[in-house]
């Protein structure tokens, strides 16, 4: 029996593994958009996504008050950084795989699955780059210990489509916006190419992701006849812990549709 897409995506949760998630993940992907091309579509179907997904042993996960700072600018203080963004990274794969089958429920067009299928691989992609950077550094993912409570927003929103979307790619992938910049910069002066290169594919593609929140977000608004505006910051406010932190990267935010009355009244 070929698999529906939500059973690839619980395939992809519940595998542990970092390279062999994000090999699953990127095969699934090139499946699901050949199938697609083809004319000859994988079924959404359903499947049980777990309440959290599947994990290394390594890294071990810690409070964020207890993950230990390093120096930014120092050769430690660099792996560390890799580190972190691969953590990220590996924790995107699980968020855009499971918004397939938990809300399998609402029946939403095609393109919405093709948008996070894209989206997932595209994480999987930036996973092993930051592997691959880490691994050039004599480092690893799992060498470090990582922020626990990534999966927290998910958890959060996991009956919630609206809420899912105003607090994933519309706050947390768009804080990656803001951040980013300064990131690729450390590494510029550390004359670290590869890393470079890395963060600014990263830099590029989560540009489209923030824009897919945003596109999916209005378009339940609109089937809703929500005014999205206020729709957004009563969700963020109920979802999402504490103020946003500018300074905003807002030219990027502009380009994937994220307006300022958006994020800046919650700033505060
Ligand atoms: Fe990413
Ligand atoms: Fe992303």
């Amino acid at each position: 029996m070929a698999l529906t897409l939500s059973e690839m995506a619980v395939d992809v949760l519940t595998t542990a593994d970092g390279r062999e998630k994000t090999a699953k993940s990127r095969s699934y992907a090139a499946r699901w958009f050949t199938a697609r091309a083809e004319g000859a579509e994988i079924p959404v179907g359903t499947a049980d996504p777990p309440l959290r997904p599947s994990r290394p042993s390594r890294p071990e996960l810690l409070d964020p008050r207890d993950v230990p700072k390093r120096k930014p600018g120092s050769p430690a203080g660099r792996i560390a950084l890799l580190h972190a963004v691969a953590h990220i990274e590996l924790n995107a794969v699980d968020l855009h795989w499971d918004i397939i089958p938990r809300f399998a429920g609402t029946a939403m067009p095609p393109g919405f699955y093709d948008d996070w299928v894209k989206a997932a691989d595209e994480e999987s992609k930036h996973f092993n780059l930051m592997c691959d950077c880490l691994e050039a550094e004599g480092s690893h993912y799992g060498a470090l210990p990582a922020h626990a409570g990534m999966w927290r927003a998910a958890e959060d929103t996991a009956e919630d489509l609206f809420g899912r979307l105003a607090v994933v790619p519309m706050v947390l992938e768009a804080r990656g916006l803001d951040v980013t910049p300064g990131m690729i910069e450390i590494f510029r002066k550390a004359g670290a190419h590869d890393a470079v290169s890395a963060l600014e594919t990263i830099y590029a593609e989560e540009v489209s992701h923030v824009a897919y929140g945003s596109k999916w977000f209005h378009y339940l608004c609109g089937r809703q006849e929500l005014d999205p505006t206020p729709q957004f910051h009563s969700l963020v406010r109920r979802y999402f812990k504490g103020a946003l932190k500018p300074p905003f990267n807002e030219e990027k935010r502009a380009e994937a549709g994220l307006a300022p009355d958006f994020y800046w009244p919650l700033a505060q």
